[in-house]
């Protein structure tokens, strides 16, 4: 486990930026902590790492948005609005073995994660200051952590 304080949009950024340069396709980050904490904002500094111009801003609409660079794919999940989960959803439609899955709002169907991921955890210090704990579940992880 690892902890880091940012104090801006930005630093956040720079922070998903650093992880994103630590991961390989197939890999999956879990997103926790409540609304405008900065999940969005560190999937960003993700999708700057692998090249990604696109902005990357929430899928409201949609529960995943696929951005792509080059051989370079990134799944970004947002099952805030999820309701009513029941046996036909499963997370592993939007998983993929070819890119980077990046998941907000994890523990909706917290019966269905993956074995292996990264968590990352978001909490508020104030107005500007976040908290952010990093853990692994599974051995490349827990190098990602260390590297961090
Ligand atoms: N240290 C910080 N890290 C991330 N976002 C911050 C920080 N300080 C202030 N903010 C603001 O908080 C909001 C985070 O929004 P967003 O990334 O969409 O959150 P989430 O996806 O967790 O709902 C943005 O308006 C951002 O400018
Ligand atoms: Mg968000």
């Amino acid at each position: 486990m690892k902890t880091k304080i940012t104090n801006s949009a930005l630093e956040t950024t720079h922070l998903g930026f650093q992880v994103g340069l630590l991961l390989k396709p197939g890999m999956v980050v879990l997103l926790e902590g409540d609304l405008a904490m900065g999940k969005t904002t560190f999937t960003k500094g993700i999708g700057q790492a692998l090249g990604i111009k696109r902005t990357i801003n929430s899928p409201t609409y949609t529960i995943m948005k696929r951005y792509v660079h080059d051989e370079n794919k990134l799944y970004h999940v947002d099952l805030y609005r999820l309701e009513d989960v029941n046996s036909d959803f499963d997370l592993e439609d939007y998983i993929n073995s070819d890119g980077i899955s990046v998941v907000e709002w994890p523990f909706k169907v917290k019966d269905i994660l993956p074995k292996q991921y990264l968590l990352v955890q978001f909490e508020s210090l104030g107005s500007d200051m976040r908290k952010i704990t990093f853990s692994a579940q599974g051995e490349y992880y827990e190098s990602v952590v260390k590297y961090l």
